[in-house]
């Protein structure tokens, strides 16, 4: 089938559409409406419909006879560690953490805060979860205290699940520090911290609630699954919002489990027994969904890799890994490549290796620039797929579909939407706009399964936050054009979002720290080009009268704030001081405007401005700094 046809197909009859793809799938009890609205007026799928995501990713494939196959391969080059699981052992491992987890009372519907290192044992605590019906929210090792107490007081978890320390290319990170610290910042206490203890540095546990990992499941009674409704909570997984306050997007099981089992075969072309890596983070929903969830569920095997792609130890680990796992179809962030590129420029330490299981080379996570396509495309000889999606949406939106159609590609296009989502490019007004010219990416309801029915505990902000600008369509926050080939481009991000190095941030979230420093009366983070990262953020700071401080000694203490409070991830490295920053009258910061003029876009200033000279002034003032 041509991908036009199946495409068409999704639009004009998505129940008839999605039905079948959920028949692909075993039910223990099969959905009772494919698609309805629930009482907050959401579209649904698979109502009715009882499942378990554990069951679909591992014990419905010991039942097919393929518990002897590999589920997980564990590559960390930084503890020179390969260890592989199968399914029948990844089934064991979990069900006894399953069991363990309900022996501290945790049950349907509970919540257990992972924040734990790329180590297996992340991947059995979600699937632990998933299997007792407790919806886990997985937290990236990254985030500083702050960020993970914010998370516990949302999620209110009974339990965290931590690792003893993180390693971030020779650097050991111990975490129990950190949760103990945002425990104390919290104002929901979890009854118990379990501490999954790495040799490279191991916690001390000296608090109440404190346990043991490996005591902790020593005799643990192993759990089996627990029937769930197709609509009830898998996972709340936090992201970057316009606030400062991350937006808890939660997933559910069953329309969850259909999307990905489907995308696995559709975008990915992989199918049982085929090796597929994503080289994420768990913290992430790429770790989510094609890491743990996605390969697992299509019965593929996965990869679970511990290193960077440079430097542990060097430029040629990706390769490496592809060649001792036959790994067939590769996922990244494009600023890995970039950094790859940067080291081995000519692609030379490939030839030492036999990367010919690799069929295709998928990016995302951010917009893959033109350059770093052609160097792909140059040395691979593979198809190289650049696709999009978000937290949001949990699988791609747009993408050449490996397993329906390869399309012919456009340097810097994802190429065209997936079936189920019905895109379109909107003016201000909610009009649609013609080829070539930007607008809000937004789709038409029903968004797919998969995609989020809520935010937790605040379903009006899913409201304001999704679907308050275009009555019917869902707001992504993009902006893009279709050119005349009807060819998807996405060029950024319209809201107060950036990403770093494949990571969301908010930059309202760094903004609430920098104003917090007792030298700045007022400021604004945005985010800026940056060849390696794709974007970094740049704060504008404003001082207050009087104050006396070096602009050195100034950018050097926000650094440090950024770092604690948010995470050094975060690459806060840059504040410039300014002496105005342009406001509309209503004393709203004119962000989109500052963000134009310094990735040097054509901008407008708004005539609701008090001076519209604030913005030369501004762009004056980072010249001379050597920002722009
Ligand atoms: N835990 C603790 N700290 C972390 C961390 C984690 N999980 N991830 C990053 N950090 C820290 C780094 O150690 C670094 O700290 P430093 O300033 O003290 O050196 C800082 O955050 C910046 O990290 P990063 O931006 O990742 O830069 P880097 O130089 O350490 O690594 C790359 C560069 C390209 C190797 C790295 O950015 C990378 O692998 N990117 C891919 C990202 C990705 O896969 N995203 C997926 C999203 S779908
Ligand atoms: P996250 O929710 O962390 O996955 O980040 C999602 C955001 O990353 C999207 O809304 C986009 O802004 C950006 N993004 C992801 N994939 C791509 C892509 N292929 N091209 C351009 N931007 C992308």
């Amino acid at each position: 089938m041509s991908y036009a046809s199946v495409y068409q197909r999704s639009l004009t009859d998505p129940e008839g559409f999605w039905r079948e793809q959920a028949e692909a799938l075993p039910w223990f009890e099969p959905p009772k409406q494919i698609l309805g609205r629930d009482d907050n007026g959401v579209w649904r799928w698979f109502a009715g419909g009882v499942t378990n995501t554990c069951y679909l990713a591992l014990d419905r494939h010991l039942e097919a006879g393929r518990g002897d196959q590999t589920a997980l391969i564990y590559d960390s080059p930084v503890t020179g560690q390969v260890r592989s699981f199968t399914f029948a052992e990844l089934t064991d491992s979990v069900a006894r953490v399953a069991g363990a987890l309900a022996g501290l009372g945790v049950g349907k519907g509970d919540r257990v805060i992972v924040y734990m290192p790329m180590v297996p044992e992340a991947a059995i605590a979600m699937l632990a979860c998933a299997r007792i019906g407790a919806i886990h929210s997985v937290v990236f090792g990254g985030f500083a205290p702050p960020e993970l107490a914010t998370r516990i007081d949302d999620a209110a978890p009974k339990v965290i699940l931590c690792g003893s320390c993180g390693i971030e290319f020779t650097n050991v990170i111990p975490y129990k520090p950190l949760v103990d610290e945002a425990i104390d910042l919290a104002e929901h206490k979890p009854a118990h911290t379990v501490v999954f203890q790495r040799e490279q540095g191991r916690a001390v546990l000296d608090r109440p609630g404190d346990l043991d990992w490996d005591e902790w499941i020593d005799g643990a009674e192993p759990a089996d699954c627990v029937p769930v409704d197709a609509t009830d909570p898998l996972y709340i997984l936090y992201t970057s919002g316009t606030t400062g306050k991350p937006k808890g997007v939660v997933r559910d099981n069953g329309g969850h489990a259909v999307a990905l089992n489907y995308s696995m075969d559709a975008v990915y072309d992989v199918g049982p027994g085929d090796v597929f890596w994503a080289a994420s983070d768990v913290g992430w929903v790429v770790g989510h969904s094609y890491i743990v969830y996605g390969p697992l569920i299509r019965g593929c095997t996965t990869v679970l890799f511990e290193g960077k792609p440079v430097r542990t130890p060097d430029a040629g680990v990706y390769w490496r890994v592809i060649q001792d796992h036959r790994v067939k179809c590769f996922f990244v962030a494009p600023t890995a490549f970039r950094a790859i590129k940067k080291e081995d420029p000519d692609c030379r330490l490939k030839a030492r290796y036999d990367v010919s299981s690799l069929k295709y080379q998928f990016v995302a996570g951010e917009r893959l620039d033109p350059p770093t396509y052609h160097w792909l495309e140059d040395h691979l000889r593979i198809p190289v797929i650049d696709h999009w999606w978000q937290t949001e949406t949990g699988w791609p939106m747009c993408a050449n579909l490996a397993g329906v159609e390869l399309m012919e590609t456009k340097p810097g296009s994802p190429t065209f939407p997936v079936p189920g989502y019905d895109l379109r490019i909107f003016d201000e007004q909610g009009h649609e706009v013609g080829p070539g010219v930007e607008g809000a990416v937004v789709i038409r309801e029903p968004l797919p399964p998969g995609a989020l029915p809520t935010v937790w505990g605040d379903h009006q902000r899913y409201h304001d936050a999704y679907w308050s600008q275009f009555e019917g369509f869902y707001f992504t926050g993009d902006e893009g054009y279709r050119d005349e080939d009807g060819y998807v481009f996405i060029m950024g991000r319209m809201d107060d979002v950036i990403n770093v190095a494949g990571h969301r941030l908010s930059t309202g979230q760094m903004e609430e720290v920098l104003a917090e420093h007792p030298a700045v009366a007022e400021c604004a983070v945005v985010g800026i080009a940056d060849e390696d990262k794709g974007q970094i953020p740049l704060g504008l700071v404003l001082l207050k009268d009087g104050v006396n401080i070096a602009p050195e000694v100034l950018e050097q203490e926000l650094t440090q704030s950024v770092r604690k409070a948010v995470g050094a991830f975060a690459n806060f490295k840059r504040a410039v001081v300014v002496n105005r920053l342009p406001k509309t009258r209503s004393g709203k910061i004119l962000r989109a405007t500052l963000r134009k003029m310094i990735d040097r876009k054509p901008y407008t200033i708004p005539s609701t401005i008090d001076d519209p000279a604030i913005v030369s002034e501004i762009e004056v003032r980072l010249k001379e700094r050597g920002v722009m």
